[in-house]
């Protein structure tokens, strides 16, 4: 009996739920399915109309047991996106270190570690402050702003393109292209494929010109790093460089800024959490922790098996499709008591926001310091944020991500 027939059939939430479906999560994330799924069928056949199916995987324990397995759950056979790509796209999609294996993934992941070592991420701290508060000079005076545009995307957007030696008159640029890549699903963002195939073309010309201007004046930046690299005595391709410079760009803005904006919501939805958290700042870093917990920027990933094996006795063939599903992890009730509380003393707190194994997240270090300075100083300054109008959330079914959140605060002195 093939593997597809012995799984549970299941549709968490009526016939037509779908967790492919960027419309799924437009509400928010569909925390009871995922409740469900856990419950009844934790690693469950998921039908999709654009791809043979998937296995929905629910649990912590096994979002673990996954991902500590490259070698059974390749990132690099069918990349570890979650939508089917054309061959073409593939083969350009595998180059993105996301989507290697081992060994190339560990040759590729030592290019750029050191630039993200505790130690050199603790070197910014001092730094990030400064952003940040100018990022809240900006707007305390008017006692109202759009928090995602205007504080949560600002500081991630400036520190990564700091690091990656983008002048500061580019960053627009970057935000706008990074919204179009990643909100292809989004009519926000754009509407078509073309448009996120643009997109992308627009970056790989723009990491070139980049790259000549870097040879001809090397800095100390991820960029002049990776441009005098070799991996196996050679030199990374353009292409390759090109798309270290998407997959940085990318991952160092989406997700923090939709943590930061998340972040926020939950302290405004929770206000007996942030009276505490204003009262004790020693919590900040459980707070942080917290709300990577609660937020899980990064809604899944994808596996695809490389033999037939077995996930919680149930059968996964050969080349099926597994889709890991963090903010479903990071809710189950076996790892975390009261998983629907948002406690910002949570301790402990074996979160998987940053995923876990080979690919754990190359940027935590970066991503926990914007977050916890940010927060520090927003608490401090602007402690009474809330909401002035309605959030918009993203249409995406990758990133658990906010547009627009309007809010008022007293207006302060910049
Ligand atoms: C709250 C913020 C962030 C979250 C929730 C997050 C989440 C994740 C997750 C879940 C993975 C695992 C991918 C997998 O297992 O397939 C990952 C990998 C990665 N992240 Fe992050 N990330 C964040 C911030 C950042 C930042 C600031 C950077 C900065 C450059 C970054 C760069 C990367 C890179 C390069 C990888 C791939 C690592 C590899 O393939 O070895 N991330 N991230």
């Amino acid at each position: 009996m093939d593997a597809q027939s012995t799984a549970t059939q299941h549709t968490a939430a009526g016939p037509d739920f779908n967790l492919l479906s960027p419309d799924t999560y437009v509400p928010g994330v569909p925390h009871e399915a995922f409740r469900t799924l856990r419950n009844t069928a934790p690693v469950s056949w998921q039908k999709d109309p654009e791809s043979p199916g998937f296995w929905a995987i629910t649990k912590h324990a096994d979002v673990v047991t996954i991902s500590r397995d490259p070698k059974t759950f390749s990132s690099h056979r069918r990349t570890a996106m979650l939508m089917e790509l054309p061959p073409d796209s593939l083969a350009e999609t595998q180059l993105f270190m996301i989507n290697a294996d081992p060994p190339r993934h560990t040759k590729l992941r030592a290019l750029v570690n050191k630039g993200f070592t505790p130690r050199m991420v603790a070197r910014l701290e001092p730094h990030v402050r400064d952003i940040a508060n100018a990022v809240i000079d900006a707007v305390a005076q008017k006692g109202e702003c759009d928090f995602v545009t205007e504080v949560a995307a600002e500081l991630p957007l400036q520190v990564i393109a700091e690091m990656m030696g983008v002048p500061l008159a580019d960053r627009r640029a970057l935000f706008s292209w990074s919204n179009r890549m990643i909100g292809q699903d989004d009519p926000e963002y754009g509407t078509t494929e073309d448009e996120a195939k643009r997109a992308s073309l627009e970056v790989y010309m723009y990491a070139n010109q980049l790259a000549a201007e870097r040879r001809r004046n090397p800095g100390e930046d991820l960029m002049s790093v990776l441009l005098n690299a070799e991996v196996d005595g050679e030199k990374l391709t353009e292409m390759e460089f090109d798309v270290f410079f998407v997959l940085l760009m990318i991952a160092g803005n989406e997700t923090t800024r939709n943590l930061i904006s998340g972040g926020m919501l939950a302290l405004i939805d929770h206000p007996e959490q942030r009276a505490r958290l204003l009262k004790d700042r020693s919590l900040i870093n459980t707070a942080v922790d917290e709300m990577l917990r609660w937020v899980s920027p990064v809604m899944a990933f994808r596996r695809t098996a490389t033999r037939d094996t077995e996930i919680r006795g149930q059968k996964i063939r050969e080349g099926d499709k597994v889709l890991m599903f963090y903010p479903s992890a990071n809710r189950d009730e076996e790892v975390f008591p009261e998983a629907d509380r948002f406690d910002v003393g949570r301790t402990p707190n074996d979160h998987l926001a940053f995923g876990i194994g080979e690919h754990f997240c190359l940027g935590s270090n970066l991503a926990r310091l914007e977050i916890r300075v940010m927060f520090e100083e927003l608490l401090r300054r602007l402690p009474d944020i809330e909401l002035a109008g309605p959030v918009a959330r993203l249409r995406s079914n990758f990133i658990n991500g906010i547009k627009h959140m309007p809010v008022k605060f007293t207006p302060k002195a910049a």
